[in-house]
């Protein structure tokens, strides 16, 4: 008898190796300080907290499925077209729609060789092939992504910053990278952390999607908003790209209390302000502080730092990782970034920040002094 075969997916989904968040928990119950996921160490603005406690007042209803008063009020934010805004559950549910709608078998997708995991799994996710082209000094190479263009290239992926390394590339580079790329192969601009950058020579990527057709912006309520439980992110999109996202979403992919809450937290732009400026000074504060213990820093322009411990036995990233756990600290291993003899750390508050220094300093002296 012939042997029954079941269901198989589709070629290239049991590559995936499964996304792994950041560890978020220790054993025992005392405190932890998490710094593996980039959240905000301030959580959201008050008034999104309140927004988001009315919502349970609605809960039986269905959400306005085109999540209009978010994207009225993100447009009114920074003067853009409602019409072209498309919102997601999280930018992550944005980054698979448009591999969803623009990638499939036999065709490659481009990300930078330490690029956000997620693009790896959703171009594998649809069957295409993942091209990862190489870094310069952990930083996205223009140069080398218009290298590994060939003719089945339809998409690339840029995190700018990206996440883990915290790099970015001047919107001089963007615009180059757009240039050299075909007219029909689409770029995504990550811009999850664009709201942390302060550098002239940075733009998110609003001017390049309002001057050309073939251009991607995606946003995160996760990251300086505070809202990474509720999953809520945007894109900013050529109409017909907002149009193609339209047909394949979710008919109410974004939840209600997930508008409401994002809609109150927009309103208040003195709490990112704030959330911005901590994040500035302990961002350079650490990565003085950090390299002065002989540790690696890249220069950051995000909310968290990637560290390059020493190769020496007993400095290693794994061996930090387990010291700084038993003092309860949790930063983020990125070995499955290619990175594995790094850990990032997100900026925390002040309390936070100390602690990690001061442990990091323990380490380094304590592994230093028996060599
Ligand atoms: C570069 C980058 N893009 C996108 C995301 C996804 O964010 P979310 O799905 O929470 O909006 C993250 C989260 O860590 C990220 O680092």
């Amino acid at each position: 008898m012939a042997a029954v075969r079941g269901p198989r997916p589709r070629p290239g989904v049991l590559d995936i190796a499964p996304y792994v968040p950041g560890t978020s928990a220790l054993p025992g119950a005392r405190p932890v300080i998490k710094l593996s996921s980039n959240e905000t160490p301030f959580g959201p603005s008050p008034r999104a907290i309140e927004a988001y406690l009315a919502a349970a007042a609605h809960l039986s209803r269905y959400p306005d499925g085109s999540a209009r008063a978010l994207r009225e009020a993100i447009a009114k934010l920074y003067g853009l077209d409602p019409n072209r805004i498309v919102c997601g559950a999280g930018s992550d549910e944005l980054l698979n729609l448009l591999a969803a709608a623009y990638l499939g078998q036999g065709d490659e997708a481009i990300y930078s060789a330490h690029g956000f995991l997620v693009y790896k799994i959703a171009i594998l996710a649809r069957g295409a092939t993942p091209v990862a082209a190489p870094e310069t000094d952990f930083t996205a190479n223009v140069d080398a992504i218009l290298a590994h263009v060939t003719p089945r290239t339809r998409l690339v992926f840029i995190a700018n910053p990206n996440n883990p390394t915290g790099t970015y590339l001047p919107f001089d580079e963007v615009k180059r990278l757009r240039e050299g790329l075909r007219q029909d192969v689409l770029l995504v601009l990550d811009a999850a952390y664009a709201e942390y950058v302060r550098r002239n020579d940075y733009e998110s990527g609003i001017e390049l999607v309002a001057t050309t057709s073939n251009t991607v912006m995606t946003r995160t309520f996760s990251k300086i908003y505070g809202l990474a439980y509720l999953r809520l992110g945007w894109a900013y999109c050529p109409t017909e790209i907002a149009d193609a996202l339209n047909r394949i979403r979710g008919p109410f992919n974004v939840s209600g209390p997930g508008i409401e809450a994002g809609v109150a937290a927009l309103a208040d732009q003195a709490w990112v302000q704030f959330g911005a400026e901590h994040n500035e000074m302990w961002r350079d504060r650490m990565a003085e502080s950090l390299s002065e213990l002989g540790l690696g820093v890249t220069p950051s322009a995000a909310n968290f730092l990637l560290l390059h411990f020493p190769s020496a036995n007993g400095r290693s990233a794994a061996e930090a990782d387990k010291f700084l756990h038993e003092r309860r600290i949790i930063l983020r291993r990125v070995e499955e970034y290619g990175l594995p003899n790094c850990l990032r750390k997100t900026i925390g508050t002040e309390d936070e920040n100390r602690a990690v220094l001061d442990a990091l300093s323990s380490f380094m002296r304590a592994n230093g002094a028996s060599r």
